[in-house]
């Protein structure tokens, strides 16, 4: 039942492109515009919106951080995003008019669901994005865009945070189609790049050796560090996540600007820092300021493992280790820069000797608060 596969999540992480490309499926017409029906909140509802909150848990968690950039991107409403244990303890603001995203593999997060219910009895309209049929938290919700990234069995989130990205996108993308934005001609090209991204995971899979070769020689270190910048910090807290869960190591991710408000001390000598690089082509002025974040930590003795698109030759210069990703949007970024990271943390656990599949203290679906 792994498919050839020593683990489950060595059989999901390769299921990530057809993953992607399924949960598009049906959802693109032959104009290039969305059809999501299945989002049964009326149009003017969602017309109406002034405010969208997302909340949701762990890997989750992250894909609604790196879906604010596209929401308020695409869109221009304003969009908050929350760890779902944290939500209804503040006594949130909201209304008819906000509308809540609650993002959940499982679908029986008791975080999420709780959050929901609370989003609900104040009011807001609730919109789930969820990868599992018929499962609590679409069932309470007003409506539910699944993720068509089949069953994930290993305990860490892959294929499935990949499709809660691609149903993140196409959500800010439908809020901006049936808002009529002045963004209309960028949505099409935004859905012919999404469509593009299939074939880029694979491409980024057919190229990790090397990425395990590394894990492999880290294996005895006891800290690594994240850092990124616009979408390439969530993508930075991902990768500290799995490496937390997987590999049972010390792992931090930080937005890469703050470096030097702190985390810049822990920098010492041989330390692994891997740094998320956005696209020197849409986003020049961060990718500059990330170019002098890893000649800094580099000048203090960091062991740089960087992360940049094909043809970046900027970074080259400062990378003791190069991963390269394809060319994407910057706001897609997230989807192959999250790749090697996950194969990164699986490699890392496998050569510690951990039990990839069901690590230590963690279960797969949390159904306590
Ligand atoms: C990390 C992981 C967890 C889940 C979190 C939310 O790899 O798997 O952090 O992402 O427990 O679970 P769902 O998405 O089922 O609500």
């Amino acid at each position: 039942e792994k498919g050839g596969y020593d683990y489950f999540m060595l059989k999901e992480i390769a299921e990530q492109p057809k993953a992607v490309a399924d949960t598009l499926l049906g959802r693109i017409d032959a104009e290039g515009s969305l059809t999501l029906d299945e989002v049964r909140i009326p149009a003017a509802v969602l017309r109406e919106a002034h405010k969208v909150v997302i909340v949701a848990c762990g890997t989750a968690f992250h894909a609604g951080l790196i879906a604010k950039y596209a929401i308020e991107h695409w869109t221009r409403i304003p969009c908050e995003v929350e760890l779902a244990s944290e939500f209804r303890y503040r006594d949130p603001i909201l209304d008819q008019r906000t509308l809540v995203i609650a993002i959940s593999q499982s679908g029986e997060t008791m975080d999420t669901l709780m959050a929901l219910r609370h989003a609900r009895e104040q009011g807001a309209k609730v919109l789930a994005i969820c990868n599992t049929n018929g499962s609590t938290i679409p069932r309470e919700s007003d409506a539910v865009l699944y993720t068509h990234a089949g069953p994930e069995v290993a305990v860490a989130s892959t294929k499935a945070f990949l499709t809660q990205l691609v149903a993140c996108y196409l959500v800010a993308l439908y809020l901006g189609q049936v808002r009529g934005t002045k963004w209309g001609d960028e949505i099409r090209a935004v859905i012919r790049d999404l469509s593009q991204i299939a074939t880029q995971v694979d491409q980024v899979l057919e190229t990790m050796e090397p990425v395990r070769e590394l894990a492999r020689s880290l294996a005895r270190k006891n800290t690594v560090l994240f850092l990124g910048r616009h979408v390439g910090y969530p993508v930075a807290l991902e990768g500290a996540l799995k490496l937390k869960e997987l590999a049972y190591m010390h792992a931090e991710g930080f937005a890469a600007g703050e470096l030097k408000h702190g985390p810049i001390a822990l920098i010492e000598n041989d330390l692994p820092v891997v740094v998320v690089v956005p696209s020197p082509r849409s986003r020049s002025v961060l990718h500059d300021k990330i170019v002098s974040n890893i000649q800094e930590i580099r000048a203090r003795g960091a062991r740089t493992i960087v992360i940049a698109e094909e043809g970046d030759a900027a970074v080259e210069a400062y990378a003791d280790h190069l991963i390269s990703i394809p060319q994407t949007p910057a706001l897609l970024q997230p989807m192959v820069a999250t790749v090697p990271l996950q194969v990164f943390a699986c490699e890392l656990a496998t050569a510690r000797g951990n039990e990839v599949d069901q690590p230590r203290n963690l279960a797969k679906s949390v159904t306590v608060e």
